[in-house]
């Protein structure tokens, strides 16, 4: 029989999908807007997606997807209005931005993954294991929290968004990445801070508001905990000074079998503080899944 007769025209179909849908700038449409996002690695493997903290891109898990690229799918996205993703109509909470994760997952054909995500992130990730915990194979939480914001924590996202009118973004930035990077960092890693104060800056003013009011009116997950069933590994940088190793301890608490590790040196962005700690914390966890590919 002639070789191209013995290739199932569905198989060819389906290589030329996948082949389509690998690379690091793609678009998607789904929820009404577009949504830009990276898929990498082996189609048969175990997916892991990353989802990036508030106010950054996906591009913060550049690190990490060139750590996992070779053994994993792994898929980063720009959550609606940060990065190159667009806004859409809809008032923006971790509901909706669970609801964009799910529907990401949907168009990718992605049934179930392992999902990676800083404090925003985390949130996205904990609210979608409680609500759709069958579309969760594990779970990296880092520098996160269950809690819902205090009166006075959403008392100070008004009063940040009041300082970005009339102060600008820049001063915003600066006084952002003060609170970000341990003390150590700032003075060390230059390059690294500049890096994210770019992704602050880059961020659309819209966005800096809506999401603050996102993150303010968010429920909390803590009661639900115990809901979890997936391996989960709990990540936090010992001086972070926004969802410090308390805020850990407490989802480590709650989450039965989690694991917990704390990355000396690191502030709230540890995966960008300390990539090699990180990667080497993250790759051990990654084992539970290696296991899983096929090949
Ligand atoms: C983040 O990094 O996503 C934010 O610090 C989250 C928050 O402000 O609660």
């Amino acid at each position: 029989m002639p070789l191209l007769l013995a290739f199932d025209l569905k198989d060819y179909w389906k290589l030329k999908t996948y082949m389509l849908e690998q690379g690091t700038d793609l678009k998607a449409t789904l929820n009404k807007l577009t949504v830009r996002y990276s898929d990498q690695g082996p189609d048969n493997a175990p997916v892991v997606i990353f989802i990036h903290g508030f106010p950054f891109n996906r591009s913060m898990w550049d690190l990490q997807v060139k750590d996992l690229q070779d053994r994993f799918r792994v898929v980063t996205y720009d959550v609606r209005g940060h990065g190159d993703s667009e806004t859409g109509e809809e008032e923006f909470s971790i509901d909706l931005f669970s609801k964009d994760l799910l529907a990401l997952m949907d168009f990718l054909k992605i049934p179930q993954a392992i999902i990676c995500g800083l404090s925003m992130g985390g949130y996205i990730a904990l609210q979608t294991v409680v609500e759709h915990p069958g579309r969760i194979a594990g779970l990296i939480l880092c520098d996160t929290q269950c809690t819902a914001d205090t009166p006075e924590i959403i008392e100070k996202r008004m009063a940040t968004i009041e300082a970005i009118r009339l102060k600008g973004v820049e001063t915003y930035a600066e006084d952002s990445i003060k609170k970000l990077f341990a003390p150590q960092s700032l003075k060390t890693k230059q390059s690294n801070v500049a890096y994210v104060k770019q992704m602050i800056l880059d961020t659309d003013e819209e966005t800096l508001y809506n999401t603050l009011h996102a993150l303010a009116r968010r429920r909390e997950t803590c009661d639900q905990l115990h809901l979890i069933k997936v391996p989960v590994l709990v990540l936090v940088g010992a001086e972070d000074k926004i969802t410090p190793p308390s805020s850990a301890m407490m989802l480590h608490h709650g989450i039965k079998n989690a694991g917990l590790e704390i990355i000396e040196d690191a502030g709230h962005v540890s995966n960008i503080e300390q990539p090699e700690v990180f990667n080497e914390k993250m790759e051990k966890f990654m084992l539970h899944f290696e296991k899983a590919v096929v090949r």
